[in-house]
């Protein structure tokens, strides 16, 4: 304590003496009293500063910083909205800012109508950055099952958001995405926000999107020597219901097995800190079997930081530290949640109650110096690992010629209507009636709430687009004279002027119906309680069809699936399209697919369950079936009920065939004779064995690569995901149904096929969890599956 004062009191006195010298020559200006940037050059101190010194270690320099600051300081830190610690010359910082689909108008860190001066204070009017690109909402990006698609959006929006810090509009550069969560039950509300309901799908997406927001290659290399910007795996962990008959996520005590957590809510949390190295954790509001998930020593510390080698700041979702005393009893006092996620391993919160409890709770010994000092060394690394105490990062900084011209470019507005294209689901085409002719000669007319409305494409955390082109405009582009009618009141549907659709329907030869949900239905905060259209949406579609003079086209847009088995059973529904929430590009994106610009090649990444499902309580975690109970379990890997439409369900203008090419090997032997292991040799082989019982020699002279050909037989060119399932012969306890294991996008001219290679491991693709939570392998008989395509692996002992 003493050395670090001591080391304190000479800078101070000569800072006193540089700023009063400045004042007298009238330069004062020149070192602003609340910094823009770290490490100013121009500031006469940063030369004293280790930790400025940019040629040392990360580690070294934020020790350094650490130990300059007193404890009202480090206090200070410790929540979203940092403030300046002035006398060392750092800057304020702000955590909080979102970038799901774009960079967002939500949050703190990003204003689209001005910029913020040196004290955070936003001046109106003086924005050069008016809008960016708003890609598709996550649900529906991920239909396209490519990650490479996704690793191009993360980058364009790092991009945006690099240009937007560089003209004064962010301050900061650490945004809370990607929302990684399971999309587990189809009424959670925020299920827009995720890629789907696969752990596999999820964690390649996760990482994707992480490598590209941190400016890694796709293949998570690193490129330059700082974060392009920092990415956020949350809500860390089984978080995925928001408030559902007013159980809400601030109290809801997701009670899960180890099981469930090992094999579903887990996986994809893994992938983002390992594979993705993603720089941020955030805890989720609710608990975990009784702990909150802000306070869980286990998932935190030993879990991400012990078992994953996680380097970044774990940040609390906003206000999850005071609901931790104020809602969830689980604290006694305000000092004891503070003391209980400080010492868990939450390094900042989005709030304020954390510096204003943790004072106190030094005083009272629930926490100590050193929880504080973790806590700051883990902000300060990330702070200097986008390059803040650099100096000027708007003019020294490997992202500093990043201008505003790079958003809402035409590059990126392409690609943002690629993503939307490439994503679109074809859910019902009887006859061919998609794609629908250009001639001029027909008749048109566009009905629906969702048909004309520029906000319903853009889903939730959206920022400002570039440009939207509705529906009703886009599908304007290609035929003159379409009549509209919105058909409902709004979404909601709670009234329908159904003679006057009626009368259009009969008019035109063609009707085109965009019916749907939107964030009155559901939207953070807010789950719904069924799964069907609102109001009087479905007897709508039903009116329509029936007056029409042939099949309609339904467009549905919504993030959740509804159960549309009326329309899908209906012969006056010709074609059914689902576009989830398709961004600012995704009018033009449904009238290219639906005029044949453009050959759909979505696939569903939920399971669209019946309206009878919404019986299942939301606050049942299980993913696992019950028969005893009628518990019907959860997503294509455990639910056996009926289903509208199944998860990698979708059509195209084309057909395509499967088959196994090749795959290396069909044998695998667990070679138990030859373990020394008195617990394998010999053990009982109709048991499942512990993964990490197994050598390392099975499980990589156990992989295999199993080659699929792909043919496109149709008459249309079409880029298609292939997805590749493991099926087990023998049901062993608790195993999934069928699991994806491995999935690519490729793109196919008329009657032509490629190979794909898929590896297949023996330890990560065909093991399952266990009661325990541990991941197993057993013998028997395995099937690879694409589409109809099975090829028999077996495993002896
Ligand atoms: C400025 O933009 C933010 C969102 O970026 C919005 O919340 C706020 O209302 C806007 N303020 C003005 C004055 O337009
Ligand atoms: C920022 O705040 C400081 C301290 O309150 C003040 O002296 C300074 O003038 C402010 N700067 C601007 C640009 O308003
Ligand atoms: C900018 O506009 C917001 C919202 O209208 C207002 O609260 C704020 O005071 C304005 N800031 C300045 C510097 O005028
Ligand atoms: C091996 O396990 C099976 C299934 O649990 C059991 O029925 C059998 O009795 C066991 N055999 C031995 C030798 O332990």
């Amino acid at each position: 304590m003493n050395a670090r004062k001591t080391t304190l009191v000479l800078p101070n006195l000569i800072y006193l003496f540089f700023t009063s010298t400045l004042v007298k020559l009238g330069r004062v200006n020149s070192v602003p009293s609340r910094p823009l940037f770290a490490c100013d050059s121009s500031n006469p101190l940063t030369k004293s500063y280790l930790f400025c010194n940019n040629k040392l270690p990360i580690n070294q320099r934020v020790k350094d910083l650490v130990s300059r600051l007193s404890i009202d300081e480090k206090i200070s830190q410790l929540t979203n909205s940092a403030p300046a610690i002035q006398r060392l010359g750092i800057p304020a910082y702000e955590w909080w800012s979102e970038s799901l689909h774009g960079v967002s108008r939500h949050g703190r860190g990003y204003r689209f109508n001005g910029t913020f001066d040196e004290n955070g204070t936003i001046l109106n009017g003086t924005a050069t950055i008016k809008a960016a690109t708003m890609f598709p909402q996550i649900i529906l990006t991920a239909s396209s099952f490519d990650s490479q698609l996704w690793y191009r959006i993360a980058q364009a929006i790092a991009t945006e958001a690099r240009a937007m810090y560089n003209v004064g509009q962010g301050k900061g550069l650490t945004f809370w995405a990607p929302n990684i969560n399971i999309f587990r039950d189809p009424r959670w509300g925020r299920g827009q926000e995720t890629p789907g309901e696969d752990p596999l799908l999820t964690s390649r997406y996760g990482v994707s999107y992480v490598r590209g927001i941190q400016g890694y290659t796709i293949q998570g290399k690193k490129t330059s020597q700082h974060l392009q910007a920092s990415a956020c795996c949350k809500h860390f962990t089984a978080h995925d219901l928001d408030n559902w008959h007013g159980i809400t996520r601030y109290t809801f005590d997701a009670k899960v097995s180890k099981q469930d957590l090992a094999d579903t809510f887990q996986p994809p949390f893994q992938s983002c800190v390992e594979q993705g190295q993603a720089s941020s954790i955030m805890c989720a509001y609710n608990r975990v079997n009784g702990i909150p998930s802000c306070a869980h020593y286990d998932f935190l510390t030993d879990t991400a930081r012990g078992q994953w080698h996680f380097d970044g700041y774990i940040v609390s979702d906003c206000n999850a530290v005071p609901i931790i005393y104020e809602q969830q009893g689980y604290a006694k006092t305000p000092e004891d949640a503070v003391a209980a996620v400080l010492s868990a391993g939450m390094d900042v919160e989005c709030g304020s109650y954390t510096t204003r409890y943790s004072r106190s709770a030094l005083e009272q010994k629930k926490i100590t110096e050193e929880d504080l000092d973790r806590a700051l060394y883990n902000l300060f690394s990330v702070r200097m690992r986008l390059g803040l105490f650099n100096g000027d990062p708007r003019k020294i900084g490997s992202f500093r010629k990043i201008g505003p011209e790079q958003v809402c470019s035409e590059e990126h507005q392409n690609l943002a209507l690629e993503a939307a294209k490439n994503s679109i689901v074809l859910l019902k085409n009887v006859n061919n009636l998609l794609p629908l002719s250009k001639a001029k000669s027909s008749s048109f007319a566009v009905i629906g709430p969702n048909a004309d409305s520029p906000q319903v494409l853009l889903g939730n955390y959206e920022g400002f687009p570039c440009k939207t082109t509705t529906i009703h405009e886009a599908l304007q582009l290609y035929v003159e004279g379409i009549k509209y009618h919105p058909g409902c009141n709004a979404v909601e549907c709670s009234s329908a002027e159904v003679e006057q659709v009626v009368e259009i329907a009969k008019a035109v030869d063609y009707v085109v119906l965009v019916m749907g949900l939107d964030q009155t239905q559901e939207r953070e905060k807010l789950d719904r309680v069924d799964l069907v259209l609102p109001g009087k949406q479905q007897s709508l579609i039903k009116s329509v069809a029936e007056a029409a003079k042939k099949p309609v086209v339904l467009v549905l847009l919504c993030g959740g699936p509804v159960d549309i088995s009326l329309a899908r059973d209906d012969d006056e529904v010709g074609s059914i399209l689902w576009a989830g929430y398709p961004g600012e590009a995704g009018g033009l994106a449904l009238a290219e697919v639906i005029f044949g610009d453009h050959n759909p090649g979505g696939r569903l990444p939920v399971t669209w369950y019946p309206k009878d499902f919404a019986q299942v309580p939301m606050t049942d975690m299980r993913m696992r079936p019950d028969k005893s109970s009628g518990y019907p379990g959860r997503t294509y890997r455990f639910y056996e009920g009926k289903k509208v439409f199944e998860f990698g369900y979708g059509l195209s203008y084309s057909t395509y065939s499967y088959e196994f090419a090749s795959v290396t090997r069909n044998t695998l032997s667990l070679n138990l004779a030859s373990y020394a292991n008195p617990f394998l040799k010999g053990s009982n082989i109709t048991q499942p064995l512990l993964i990490s019982h197994m050598s390392k020699q099975f499980c990589e002279t156990g992989k295999l690569i199993a080659v699929v050909r792909v043919k496109n037989n149709g008459k249309t060119p079409g880029r298609h995901p292939v997805l590749l399932f493991v099926k087990t012969g023998v049901q062993i306890d608790g195993s999934p149904i069928k699991q994806l294991i491995g999935f690519e996008s490729v793109n196919l001219n008329e009657g032509e096929f490629k190979e794909i290679e898929f590896p297949v491991s023996p330890c990560e693709h065909l093991s399952k969890a266990n009661k325990d939570g541990l991941m197993t392998i057993a013998k028997g008989v395995y099937f690879l599956v694409v589409g109809e395509a099975a090829y028999q692996i077996n495993i002896t002992a």
